[in-house]
């Protein structure tokens, strides 16, 4: 009885989310994917990954001041070097940044020194990925060959699908999801509990992303 109504419930909320997905929702986000991937293009033309000088923390850098100079420092954290924390979801590990993060959006760094391989996470957002260095690799469960995204590139990863991706050695990029971001938090903090156990990591990302939620609610008024 009590489960039947927790089901309805939950049935009830989430035809609820999914039918404000493409109308009201829209109405609280600040970023657009095609900006970003200008932006993005803007600083990649000021920095040739060929040359000996080229240094993947300054083109970071750089990308994280162009966001700041459209849309408001208020907006866009710093970049502050001990705010990068691991990120494990999917059976990938990467490392992340986050620049901005509300109910309905975030914007972060994320890559891997290393490189990486897993599972995207199916996810109740629209997420955009737009290549800085390095390469990402794609696939749905029906290819046979990767999509391949070099820097410039954005991908796209509709709400609800899954991929599987892998990240070169070096590779980074900015990150923008678009929707119900606490729904995608699970995914990102459960394998500390099934897998990592790295609870120091899971209480710095969980303040990060607080934080900054709160700070958007709060003083930016922004959902
Ligand atoms: C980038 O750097 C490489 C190596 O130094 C150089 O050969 C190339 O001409 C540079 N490209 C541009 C567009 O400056
Ligand atoms: C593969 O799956 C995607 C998503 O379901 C679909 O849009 C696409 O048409 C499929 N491709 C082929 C070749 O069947």
């Amino acid at each position: 009885m009590k489960c039947l109504f927790f089901l309805t419930v939950f049935g009830i909320l989430g035809y609820l989310m999914n039918s404000v997905f493409y109308t009201w929702l829209p109405t609280n986000y600040i970023f657009d994917p095609k900006t970003l991937n200008e932006i993005c293009n803007t600083v990649l033309a000021t920095h040739n990954s060929s040359s000996p000088d080229f240094s993947t923390e300054a083109l970071l850098r750089d990308v994280r001041d162009g966001l700041a100079a459209h849309y408001g420092d208020e907006y866009i954290n710093k970049y502050i070097e001990e705010e990068w924390v691991f990120n494990n979801a999917g059976g990938a590990m990467g490392q992340m940044i986050i620049l901005h993060a509300s109910v309905t959006e975030y914007v972060i760094l994320f890559g891997s020194a290393v490189g990486n391989e897993g599972h995207t996470g199916v996810h109740f957002a629209d997420d955009y990925f737009t290549i800085l260095h390095g390469f990402q690799y794609a696939a749905l469960p029906n290819a046979t060959l990767p999509e391949v995204y070099a820097p410039g590139m954005t991908h796209h990863l509709k709400k609800g699908y899954a991929k599987q991706y892998a990240m070169s050695q070096g590779a980074f990029a900015l990150e923008l999801a678009q929707g119900w971001i606490p729904c995608m938090l699970p995914f990102g903090f459960l394998d500390t509990f099934s897998s990592t156990l790295d609870l120091y990591t899971l209480y710095r990302t969980v303040y990060l992303t607080g934080r900054d939620m709160i700070k958007n609610l709060i003083v930016n008024r922004k959902f």
